[in-house]
């Protein structure tokens, strides 16, 4: 009997799952039938599949709504986008219609807040944490959304330096404000203490000798981002626990303070065999959180988070088609996929991310190990599976047939790392980009968001 690609899938992975279907030995991803799409727009396309954005908002908000039920607590939970995981129109589109709020990182983050706005999509209640190091330019358009009455624009400040920079508004007028604290690291990463963020053993005396002075000043919110984002760790929960042992500290000083901002960092399914435990992770934040707060007699502390990657990361998946396998040795299979890692999955090559990979047609077919190649010269140009135990497998194909495959859960940060547009490794072309969404009887749509890049805007970015 035939070793067929769906029998290893089915087996080794406990497959279907949540966004996967296979029917007719094609795959469906979220209930769409690639293969119709793949034969409407052709590879190499991005997609992007928007009911996906608000269902992951509403997860969240349903966990952290759990686990507060669950522990009695008494604050709230604000589910905050951090835009810089992907700044498109149709994302903020999609996530803005779930009742969130906004963080942003660089001064062109408040431009788009603006458009929003005009457009109705936002009003000026909308909070706005405002992180990052910022430069003249970001403080200046904080300042001007301030002034233009969005009141609940929360500069979150990075250093002590920072706050000279609001002078025109704390002057006339109260401010709110939040303070990052800079995490301790990872104890196997490069460095002790976060470049980003107030060191611990100042912050206390910051507030006391600079921010208490000021009666303008409402600092209403402490933030902090541990590096390795959300994971049952014993340093997660040692860094979560100074932090909220910090917090402390500040409130007893501090009465008007009443915000925890935890940060991002929730993770993405990047594996089929990911098991991460969403509803204990939220409940034990929520449960560690109360019980420090009582044991210090401190009222807990509202509950921020900036989910990026969580919100957005699930809806993205890019297709390509291989129509050449060349081998090179007896071991060595190289499907040689229509684009380029490189420059459509950036994180595949630079911190050697792996996302979920799968066949799109062909699960009737004969299964083979391969590594798949990008059609740059550059030697980088590649993906493969590092561990014996998880390589690549794909569906074997004959010389004159075409295998589609699809990189899932690709929808944060590829397009802030790898550009979009613009001019790219041997000029690869970005791709295609579709946007799928539902309407109002379930049917699935599509639209063209971007055309394949034209040799002609290549040209004029590069002056000819
Ligand atoms: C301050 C801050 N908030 C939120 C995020 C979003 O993280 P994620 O996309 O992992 O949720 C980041 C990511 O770097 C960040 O630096």
């Amino acid at each position: 009997m035939k070793n067929r690609y769906i029998d290893l899938i089915s087996q080794t992975f406990d497959f279907p799952q949540e966004d996967f279907e296979v029917v007719d030995n094609c795959l469906h991803f979220n209930g769409i039938p690639l293969m119709d799409i793949i034969a409407q727009y052709g590879t190499p396309l991005k997609i992007n599949y928007l009911p996906k954005i608000s269902s992951q908002i509403q997860k969240a908000k349903r966990l952290f709504n759990v686990a507060m039920a669950k522990a009695d607590y008494k604050g709230n939970y604000t589910y905050c986008y951090c835009t810089k995981s992907s700044h498109f129109s149709f994302v903020l589109e999609e996530a803005l219609k779930n009742d969130i709020h906004l963080e942003t990182s660089s001064a062109f983050d408040i431009p788009i807040i603006k458009n929003l706005f005009e457009q109705g999509l936002v009003t000026k209640d909308i909070i706005v944490l405002c992180n990052g190091y910022k430069k003249a330019a970001y403080t200046q358009n904080i300042t001007d959304m301030i002034q233009d009455g969005f009141h609940n624009v929360i500069p979150i400040f990075d250093n002590m330096n920072e706050l000279s920079a609001y002078e025109k508004i704390y002057s006339k007028q109260k401010m709110k404000i939040g303070l990052r604290i800079a995490a301790e690291e990872e104890p196997n990463f490069d460095f002790y203490t976060s470049r980003l963020g107030i060191r611990h053993a100042e912050i206390v005396d910051y507030y006391k000798n600079v921010i208490r002075k000021n009666s303008n000043l409402e600092f209403k919110l402490m933030h902090f981002f541990i590096n390795t984002g959300i994971r049952d760790t014993a340093y997660y929960w040692a860094e979560l626990n100074r932090c909220i042992n910090l917090y402390c500290d500040l409130k007893k000083l501090c009465p008007e303070l009443d915000s925890l901002d935890i940060g991002g960092g929730f993770p993405i399914r990047t594996s089929l065999s990911s098991d991460f435990d969403y509803q204990y992770m939220a409940d034990e934040i929520i449960r560690q959180i109360k019980s420090t707060c009582e044991q210090r007699k401190v009222e807990e502390p509202h509950i921020f988070t900036e989910f990026g990657s969580f919100t957005v990361g699930e809806s993205g998946a890019i297709l390509y088609g291989i129509t050449e396998v060349k081998r090179q040795n007896d071991k060595e299979i190289w499907n040689m996929i229509d684009s380029s890692f490189i420059t459509t999955l950036p994180d595949t090559w630079g911190i050697k991310q792996k996302f979920i990979l799968l066949s799109v047609n062909n699960w009737d077919k004969e299964y083979q190990r391969v590594n798949l190649g990008g059609l740059t010269c550059d030697s980088d140009d590649y993906y493969i599976m590092e561990s014996v135990k998880s390589r690549v497998i794909l569906p074997k194909i004959e010389q004159g047939e075409t295998l589609f495959i699809g990189f899932f859960h690709t929808g944060a940060y590829q397009e802030s790392l790898g550009g979009y547009g613009g001019i790219q490794h041997c000029l690869i072309p970005a791709p295609k980009h579709v946007l799928i969404d539902r309407d109002e009887n379930g049917e699935y749509t599509t639209r063209l968001f971007a055309k394949e890049q034209s040799a002609k805007s290549m040209m004029k970015i590069l002056g000819y």
